[in-house]
């Protein structure tokens, strides 16, 4: 062996000699390897000891002539890349784990964290650094991208999102005052950074925070795994793998299992209208019976499943179908009387629908609700009526149109709505009655034609066409014959639903915050508790909980508050100073001083009051009144002091 200049050993020669000469005497390696060699052999076989492929986990074999090498690929480790680091599980069914480790040695100018990271959070708290007086570093998760930050300042968002369930490789390196992000080795982004130093002692937490609150300016716990994190060379594990490799100790964990099991997604039956679940990793899929879409089988196609019958239209709504039922109506051939009217009460929300129609040849009569108001036509003589205003406010209405001379031949019809009078229309042209609809022709109710087109939503009440009824029950239903000769008969097979609902507005409940609701017939009014008000009471009442005024006092206004400042503040918050001296008052020149809660002026010579508004009145004892102050030995009067300018060789005040 050999000595270089730093006192440590060269490596030793392996490999083959021949031909050795010393002293120009050929060395006859039997003889001489009798003396002193260690481990040296004649012959020179060798043996590759890589073409066993001894490295698993697709490490990579170099060949040491005697021996051999495994470099292994993470998360791998051991002789022939055999071990594999064990994956920490944080976040189990949602429990809330961390994990802290100490440094333990300084850490030179460059820094690199890396990490296997998997989950479908989109935000939490990965990792942080942390130094006896602050935490310095920090790496979460933002809408599922990676994002560091140094010390308040330098921050990196990836431009990758990794929280897709899969395993993704994460590395942060800082070197020459650079910071980069790698995502799967793909660089993401770089920012230029002050210098950061790792010392001995330093604290790693990873998943978490002890204190819930602090993590939560993260975006929480994180939830999922990490598998073979390392900053630098320093291993941190979280489960003992082989203490032959660097590695930092763990001080304590909480709540972190060993592995990678996903939650159990599926137990709480998350598929609904019998979808099955199957369990992913901490998500699920429900498999939707046929006619039912949505994450959770949650939309159901119902009127794909023909709930309805024939002659009726289907109609999905929120939470469920309607089927809506046009009926139909014939007179019993024994109706003589004069059909000059027609009164029904009707509610509905509908703007555009049709109440009843009738057609027999060039004859029509239609009543229905266009953009909210009604519409009434009586064809051939082209009659047509609109009322005042209109019924599609989900009330009931009373409707009443009638000839306004029944025994005429033609006349005007009228309209009255709700009773009120006033407020009646009447056409403009003349028309006959209402006689061909007595018999021979089918009357439909609730939509124009059997097949449920201009269909109504709402309800309606009797109905009386000439004062007799269009029934809702059949004779039969009713148990009771019916005794009136006119009559007319229901030709449609199915009755239509009895009582009146409308849509199920209040479920779910569409009030926020503990709102109460009120079913209002196809739509719902929210009584909130105290203190919110909207539509939705999503409005908190007490918009000044928050003491949002700085300096002044805070009052609700509308939707949200206002500010009185105190003397001196401006801005909506009463946050900013203001120089109370800038559009000071101080007149004549006067000089604005700062006050605490106001300003004072600073007057000039000759001029006085709070804003030297007001001239100091000269008190001039010398000028016409001079003889009040007489100076003597021709001294002159001075009003300034009450004094005497003296000549030389005199003093004293006079
Ligand atoms: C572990 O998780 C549970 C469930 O979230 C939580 O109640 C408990 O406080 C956690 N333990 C610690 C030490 O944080
Ligand atoms: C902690 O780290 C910050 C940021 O790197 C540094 O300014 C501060 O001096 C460190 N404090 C101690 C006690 O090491
Ligand atoms: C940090 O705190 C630990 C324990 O309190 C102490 O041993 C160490 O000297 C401190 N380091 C610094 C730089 O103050
Ligand atoms: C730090 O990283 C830079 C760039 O990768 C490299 O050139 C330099 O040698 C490294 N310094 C140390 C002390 O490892
Ligand atoms: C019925 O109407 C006709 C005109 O269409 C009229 O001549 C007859 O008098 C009316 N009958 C009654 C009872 O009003
Ligand atoms: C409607 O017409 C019938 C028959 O012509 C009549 O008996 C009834 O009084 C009329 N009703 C109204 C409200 O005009
Ligand atoms: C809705 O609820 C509020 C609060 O209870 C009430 O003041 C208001 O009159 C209701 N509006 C209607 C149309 O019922
Ligand atoms: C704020 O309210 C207090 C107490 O009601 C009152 O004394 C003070 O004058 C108010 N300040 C302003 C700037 O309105
Ligand atoms: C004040 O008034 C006196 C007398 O009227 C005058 O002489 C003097 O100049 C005035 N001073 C100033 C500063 O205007
Ligand atoms: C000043 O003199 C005037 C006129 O001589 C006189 O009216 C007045 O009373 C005197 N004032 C005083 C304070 O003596
Ligand atoms: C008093 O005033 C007169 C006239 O203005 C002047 O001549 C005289 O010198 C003055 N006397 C003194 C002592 O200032």
């Amino acid at each position: 062996s050999a000595q270089n200049g730093v006192n440590t050993p060269l490596p030793a020669f392996i490999g083959c000699m021949r031909d050795v000469f010393v002293d120009r005497q050929l060395i006859v390696p039997e003889e001489w390897l009798r003396d002193s060699a260690v481990n040296v052999s004649p012959g020179c076989s060798h043996r590759d000891r890589c073409l066993d492929m001894p490295c698993q986990n697709r490490g990579q074999c170099v060949n040491l002539w005697q021996s051999y090498q495994c470099w292994c690929p993470r998360p791998y480790e051991g002789q022939d890349c055999e071990e594999e680091h064990v994956t920490a599980r944080f976040g189990n069914e949602d429990s809330q784990s961390y994990a802290a480790f100490t440094v333990t040695d300084d850490l030179g100018r460059n820094l690199s964290i890396s990490l296997f990271l998997r989950t479908r959070r989109h935000n939490g708290l990965i990792l942080a650094l942390a130094n006896n007086s602050s935490r310095y570093l920090h790496v979460w998760l933002e809408d599922g991208k990676v994002t560091v930050q140094l010390s308040n300042f330098d921050g990196l968002t990836a431009e990758t999102a990794i929280d897709d369930g899969e395993v993704h490789f994460v590395s942060v390196e800082m070197a020459e005052d650079q910071m980069t992000l790698y995502v799967s080795g793909q660089k993401q982004v770089d920012v230029e950074i002050s210098q950061v130093h790792v010392q001995a002692g330093d604290a790693v937490f990873v998943g978490g925070l002890m204190e819930r609150s602090q993590s939560s300016v993260f975006g929480g716990y994180f939830k999922g795994c990490i598998q073979d994190l390392r900053i630098n060379d320093n291993r941190l594990q979280f489960f003992g793998l082989d203490t032959s490799v660097r590695s930092y100790p763990v001080e304590l964990m909480e709540n972190v299992t060993a592995g990678c099991s996903g939650d159990d997604t599926c137990s709480r039956n998350p598929c609904l209208n019998g979808g099955m679940c199957y369990s992913m990793w901490d998500d699920f899929t429900c498999s939707c019976p046929p006619n039912t879409a949505g994450r959770h089988c949650e939309e159901v196609r119902w009127c794909e499943l023909l709930p309805c019958p024939t002659d009726s239209e289907c109609r999905m709504l929120n939470q469920g179908y309607e089927c809506n039922t046009v009926l139909s109506y014939r007179g019993n051939g024994h109706i003589t009387r004069n059909l000059t009217n027609l009164s029904l009460n009707l509610r509905t929300r509908k703007r555009n629908a049709a109440i009843l129609h009738a057609q027999k040849g060039s004859a029509f009569f239609t009543l229905s609700v266009q953009d909210g108001f009604l519409f009434m036509e009586l064809g051939r003589s082209t009659v047509s009526l609109s009322s005042q205003k209109s019924v599609s406010d989900g009330e009931w209405h009373s409707i009443h149109l009638f000839m306004a001379t029944p025994w005429a031949q033609m006349s005007h019809w009228t309209l009255v709505l709700d009773e009120e009078i006033e407020d009646a229309s009447t056409s403009r042209s003349q028309g006959g009655n209402l006689d061909f609809l007595r018999q021979g022709v089918d009357i439909f109710l609730g939509g124009l034609a059997p097949d449920a087109s201009w269909a109504l939503a709402g309800c309606l009440g009797t109905v009386e066409l000439g004062g007799i009824a269009l029934p809702y029950f059949s004779s039969s239903d009713v148990n009771l014959p019916r005794l009136q000769v006119e009559q007319f008969i229901q030709t449609s097979p199915h009755p239509p639903l009895i009582s009146c609902f409308g849509e199920p507005v209040c479920e779910p409940n569409p009030c926020l915050n503990g709102g109460e609701c009120q079913d209002l017939f196809n739509t719902y009014n929210c009584s909130c508790v105290e203190g919110w008000f909207g539509r939705r009471c999503d409005f908190s009442t007490n918009s000044c909980a928050s003491n949002p005024c700085v300096h002044g006092n805070c009052s609700v206004s509308g939707l949200t508050y206002e500010c009185t400042c105190e003397f001196g503040y401006t801005g909506v918050d009463c946050e900013e100073e203001v120089d109370v001296c800038e559009n000071h008052l101080c007149a004549h020149g006067g000089t604005c001083l700062h006050g605490p809660d106001r300003y004072s002026c600073l007057c000039p010579e000759n001029y006085t009051g709070p804003l030297c508004k007001m001239p100091k009145l000269p008190v001039s004892v010398c000028g016409d009144d001079t003889r009040n102050y007489t100076c003597f030995n021709g001294g002159n009067c001075t009003d300034r002091e009450l004094s005497c300018d003296c000549p030389p060789g005199f003093t004293g005040h006079r």
